[in-house]
């Protein structure tokens, strides 16, 4: 599926379960989300868009916040849909919002997700370090990464 416009506006719970099925296309071995999960981020008061092409969900990302920091809890891309610049769209959601509230932002990511990682670098990331098998059940490495705040 490519071509329509995309649009990126806030997450519904009705799109909860669509985004579990995203999870376990996009995140197969590392304990993908459920969609009482999706619901629960929800309800907790988390900063979550969607990405839609004529109103079908497309792409997610979602943003922890408190007073002091925010966190990329998660992003993804349907498969047929990747590389098309939605990834992106997303991501620049979120840190206008963590922007808008004068917060720096971190996330974790595996460190074989050369994709994801060149995209953080590309908007202000830097490494911070390495969590030793995060992932499970993969059993998979992560960096932190973060980007400081823009007091701008
Ligand atoms: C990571 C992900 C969210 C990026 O979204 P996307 O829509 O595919 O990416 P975009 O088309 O917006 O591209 C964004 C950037 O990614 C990088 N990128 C895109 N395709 C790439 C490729 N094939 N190889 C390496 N980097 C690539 C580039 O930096 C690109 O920016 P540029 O085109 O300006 O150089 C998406 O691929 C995805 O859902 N992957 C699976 C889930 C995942 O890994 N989530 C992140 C967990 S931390």
């Amino acid at each position: 599926m490519r071509g329509g416009t995309v649009t990126i506006a806030p997450l519904r719970h009705e799109d909860a379960a669509r985004c579990a099925e995203i999870e376990h296309e996009v995140f197969p071995g590392d304990d993908p989300w459920s969609e009482q999960a999706f619901r629960a981020e929800l309800d907790n008061g988390n900063y979550y868009v969607g990405a839609y092409v004529d109103g079908e969900l497309v792409g997610y990302a979602g943003l922890g916040v408190t007073d002091f920091e925010s966190s990329v809890h998660t992003i993804a891309v349907v498969a047929d849909r990747q590389g098309d610049g939605i990834g992106r769209a997303l991501l620049r959601t979120l840190l206008a919002e963590a922007d808008r509230r004068g917060l720096p932002v971190f996330l974790e990511v595996r460190t074989d997700n050369a994709r994801a990682i060149s995209l953080y670098l590309a908007h202000g990331f830097e490494h911070l370090g390495l969590r030793r098998r995060y992932y499970q059940p993969s059993g998979a490495d992560a960096y932190t990464m973060g980007r400081p705040a823009n007091r701008d």
